[in-house]
């Protein structure tokens, strides 16, 4: 992935968020070492805004689809109250085993339920409301799981979408790729649905949040 901040600001603003915990850290380093792409971690300051979002909305319930190996479920559970919940949905069988193999190793492990299959089937069976939906999953499949997100936010939810900016792709037209092209579709129809308040936030590669429009204030 190209960077669309300068590597310099980039560590700049690492160093002035909230830090990743020891297994976060550990969980990257290993992730970088045997998996091929590495770089499908959110990494550390996207771990810290993650976090900052779930703080914010004093998440109780998390939903995530596309798990990794459990970096950014990771964080989210590190900053879930003790009764805290994440559901987080993975197709891929050895993310999943080295993902595990850290959520034993943290103590906030224990609020993080994985659940195996295509997140579309995962969706259809599960019952709201969550507070954070974080969606990071196949990017063909992001308008479906936008529609199904709202139906499973809270009020006083938010609902994130990663690589928004798809390494800055979303300029080109036409688009490159059939996922680009449905991430550019999406950003415009989130852009001006009246179901939500939205914001494109240039962290990383891009985080859309939007937050339901169902609340006063
Ligand atoms: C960008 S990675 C997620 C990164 C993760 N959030 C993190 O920060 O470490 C996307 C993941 O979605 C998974 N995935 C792809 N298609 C999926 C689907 N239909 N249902 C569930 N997971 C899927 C992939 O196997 C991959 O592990």
């Amino acid at each position: 992935m190209d960077f669309l901040v300068v590597p310099e600001i980039e560590a700049y603003a690492e160093a002035h968020s909230m830090p990743e915990s020891t297994v976060c850290r550990e969980l990257r380093d290993e992730t970088s070492r045997t998996m091929e792409w590495p770089q499908m971690v959110v990494g550390p300051l996207e771990g810290a805004f993650l976090k900052m979002m779930t703080q914010l909305v004093r998440a109780r319930t998390v939903l995530e689809l596309g798990m990794f190996t459990g970096y950014s479920a990771l964080c989210f559970a590190e900053v879930l109250p003790e009764d805290g919940r994440v559901i987080t949905c993975e197709v891929d069988a050895d993310s999943a085993a080295l993902a595990r193999r850290y959520f034993a190793r943290s103590p906030h492990g224990k609020k993080i339920e994985v659940r195996m299959g295509p997140a579309l089937e995962t969706l259809a069976g599960l019952s709201g409301p969550f507070d954070l939906i974080f969606i990071d999953a196949d990017k063909v499949n992001y308008p479906h799981y936008y529609e199904r997100a709202l139906d499973l936010i809270a009020p006083t939810g938010v609902i994130l979408l990663d690589n928004a900016l798809r390494d800055g792709d979303v300029l080109k037209h036409p688009a490159p790729d059939p996922s680009t092209e449905a991430i550019q579709s999406l950003n415009r129809k989130i852009a001006s649905d009246s179901r939500v308040t939205a914001t494109l936030v240039t962290v990383r590669d891009g985080v859309m949040v939007a937050r339901p429009n169902t609340r006063r204030g």
